[in-house]
């Protein structure tokens, strides 16, 4: 069998690349290829060479906001590693629409929120604020246009009273690491039909 080669773009401590890696074993059709960093310090790039998986890391700073540049290098490791699918994992860099289109249809990404509401950050402060009285986080095709692309999973979860941010990241992150390595096992078989849960 040959599996998918999945590339992981990373910024920080990775828990949401540990949960696809961890689940990337036995009759998964894909595994992982490569984790990338656009910070050389980010606590996931450790947890990544511990599991034995290549790792990378080119530093956005030095490109002083010049995406394009910044891009090109990026472009370089990937290149090497030959990737099917790329899942953003917390990758906190707004990627240009010439480098999406280089991977369109099959570029993943999740965002903590029940898109197409609250795209953008702190979407958990922003759920509260606006008195929604669910929220979740969802996994979508990456497009040009940012946390729009097709949706792929979703998570759905009560906001209780007295919920907080913080307490509210930590509930959502719990299915974040659910949902993120269900739709990729079907992603990876070629499969786009959603995955909702609970
Ligand atoms: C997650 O909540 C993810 O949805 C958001 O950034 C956080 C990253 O967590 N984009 P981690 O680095 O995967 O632990």
């Amino acid at each position: 069998m040959t599996h998918k080669r999945v590339a992981i773009l990373i910024s920080g401590g990775g828990s949401n690349m540990v949960s696809l890696v961890d689940s990337m074993v036995g009759d998964h059709p894909a595994r992982p290829c490569l984790v990338l960093s656009n910070d050389a310090e980010a606590g996931g790039l450790k947890k990544a060479a511990a599991r034995g998986i290549p790792t990378a890391a080119v530093d956005h700073r030095p490109f002083k906001g010049d995406r394009a540049a910044f891009e090109a290098e990026l472009l370089k490791p990937l290149e090497q590693a030959q990737p099917d699918i790329i899942c953003l994992a917390g990758f906190m860099r707004v990627l240009t629409g010439d480098f999406v289109s280089r991977f369109q249809g099959r570029m993943l990404n999740i965002h903590p929120s029940l898109l197409p509401k609250f795209k953008g950050l702190n979407t958990h402060a922003r759920a509260i604020e606006a008195g929604e009285t669910e929220h979740g986080c969802s996994v979508h095709e990456v497009t040009a246009a940012l946390d729009d692309g097709p949706i792929l999973g979703q998570a759905r979860i009560r906001i209780e009273a007295g919920d907080s941010a913080e307490s509210l990241a930590a509930k959502v992150l719990i299915w974040e690491h659910k949902l993120y390595p269900a739709v990729l096992r079907r992603y990876a078989n070629g499969d786009r039909t959603p995955v909702l849960l609970p």
